[in-house]
Order: structure tokens, then C-alpha cells, then sequence
């Protein structure tokens, strides 16, 4: 549903992905895991149709997204880590105008607002201005507006920042089902324990390069670990020197 191959973006001689091939299958939750810098977020705004990629290509459902944007995007949801919302709309009038973005207005959109504003505990919030939201409302705001036209596929960028533990057991079960019923999700955190739990397969990605990538029975076999923890797997992976140097910086 996903297609990278030999995706690339360089900022002048610095390559922030570097050569990127992966394919997420329909259905699928994938958790895309590395340090802060490692091209998370680069990777993820490409594969959403707002970056061009240097080169390399990304299909959406068989659908090059440079190649065919509207198409492509019709196919996603996109939750980007830093949001903009528009803060004089109420939280009712910006779903409505993503609803808009894609073409959908009517009773059918009303109806589905309603839903998700109440699973995410905003119903009494629906007519008040984004300006009054506190940062995890703004939140869950953004991700029920992905979810409102229903893509086949939705890419998201460290949903859980900011969530009370409610709202992220809920994103978690939404996340499960949406993919239970065919739809195809890539997710970016930094929380190993819930990539551990709901993901089917995961991705850690370092320096732009995907240093692994499968289920965690293939990642703890690739990583000749035993089973002893993703946290384990990935500290491995992407150098485990952090505790040494820690030592160093308090003796110094
Ligand atoms: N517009 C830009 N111009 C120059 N360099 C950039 C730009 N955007 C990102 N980078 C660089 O690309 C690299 C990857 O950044 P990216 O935001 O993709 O990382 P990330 O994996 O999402 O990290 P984090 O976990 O901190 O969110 C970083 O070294 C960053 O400094
Ligand atoms: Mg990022």
C-alpha cells in the first residue's frame, strides 16, 4: 500500500534520508522508530506529497504520488507532528473544512464529526475556539481530522506527545481497528513500548538509512538478542554509547 524505492532527500550536501526502499502492506500498523535527527519526519512529509523528494519515488496504493498528487492524497490522512490549526475556527469549523479539502460536506460528515469529537471526549469543545484548546486537545483535534474522510492510508508523525494516558489508549485501540479493517497505518514514535505492542512490523532508521526492519520475532532475530526488549534492539542498533558518555559528562 506503501512503496519507497530508493527514496532520497539532501538539504545542499547533507542527505537527511538516504536511499530509502520499504513496502507496507494493506492493513498494516508500522511503526517507524530512530533517534531525533535520524530523518523520521523528512521520510514521512515525502511520503505525504508536502516535500519533494530528491529522488527516488513513493506510491500510494500503486500511485506516484509526484507523478499523480491529487490521486495520491486523496488515498491519505496525514497528522503532521506540529500542526497548524487556524486558531480563530472552532474545532467543529476546522473539521468541516478538511472535510471540504477532500470534497466532503453534508448530514454524512455532521454525523461522523459528532463521532470522533466524542471519542476524543470534545463535544463540549465543538463550538469553541482552537485558541482555547490546551496542547493535547489541539492534538486529538488534528488526528480526528484525519481520520474524517476515512483514507486507505494515514501517516502520522508522534501522535502520542501530549495525551493523557485515556486519549493514547484510545488512539491505540482506534489505530488497531482502523488497520483490522484493511486500512494501512505508518507511525512515527518515539514510545517503544507501544511500537512493541500495537505495531505489526517496525522500521528503526538511522542516519537516513533503515538499519532494520520486520516484525519484532525478525528484529530480535537480526539483532541476536534473544527477546530481550525493543528498547534493547534499538539502543543496539543505533549505538548504545549514550550511558558511557553520560558518566563522562558528570565526571568532567
Ligand atoms: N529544512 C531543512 N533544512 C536542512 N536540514 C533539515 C531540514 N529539515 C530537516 N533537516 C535535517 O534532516 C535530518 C532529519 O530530520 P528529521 O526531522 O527528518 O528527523 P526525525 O527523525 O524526525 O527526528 P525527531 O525524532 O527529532 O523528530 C536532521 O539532521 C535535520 O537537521
Ligand atoms: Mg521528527
Amino acid at each position: 500500500m506503501i512503496e519507497l524505492h530508493a527514496l532520497t532527500k539532501r538539504y545542499g550536501a547533507f542527505t537527511a534520508v538516504d536511499a530509502i526502499d520499504l513496502q507496507i502492506p494493506r492493513g498494516q500498523l508500522f511503526g517507524f522508530l530512530g533517534p531525533n535527527g535520524a530523518g523520521k519526519t523528512t521520510t514521512l512529509r515525502m511520503i505525504a506529497g508536502i516535500l519533494r523528494p530528491t529522488s527516488g519515488t513513493v506510491r500510494i496504493g500503486g500511485i506516484d504520488i509526484t507523478r499523480e498528487p491529487a490521486a495520491a492524497k486523496a488515498k491519505l490522512g496525514y497528522i503532521p507532528d506540529r500542526p497548524f490549526i487556524y486558531e480563530k475556527l472552532s474545532g467543529a469549523e476546522f473539521l468541516r473544512f478538511v472535510a471540504g479539502l477532500y470534497g466532503q460536506d453534508g448530514a454524512a460528515v455532521e454525523r461522523r464529526m459528532d463521532e470522533l469529537l466524542a471519542l476524543f471526549d470534545l463535544t463540549p469543545w465543538k463550538n469553541e475556539l482552537v485558541e482555547s484548546y490546551s496542547h493535547g486537545m489541539r492534538q486529538k483535534l488534528i488526528i480526528a481530522s484525519a481520520f474524517l474522510h476515512r483514507p486507505e492510508v494515514i501517516v502520522v508523525d508522534e501522535p502520542m506527545v501530549g495525551l493523557d494516558p485515556k486519549a493514547a489508549r484510545i488512539l491505540k485501540d482506534l489505530f488497531r481497528e482502523y488497520t483490522r479493517r484493511g486500512h494501512t497505518i505508518l507511525m512515527s514514535t518515539h514510545t517503544l513500548e507501544v511500537a512493541e505492542s500495537v505495531c505489526d512490523q517496525i522500521a528503526i532508521i538511522q542516519g537516513g538509512r533503515i538499519r532494520a526492519a520486520g516484525t519484532m520475532a525478525e528484529l530480535y532475530a537480526s539483532a541476536e538478542s534473544g527477546t530481550a526488549g525493543l528498547e534493547t534492539i534499538f539502543l543496539r542498533l543505533t549505538g548504545e554509547q549514550a550511558a558511557r558518555e553520560l558518566v563522562e559528562v558528570l565526571d568532567a
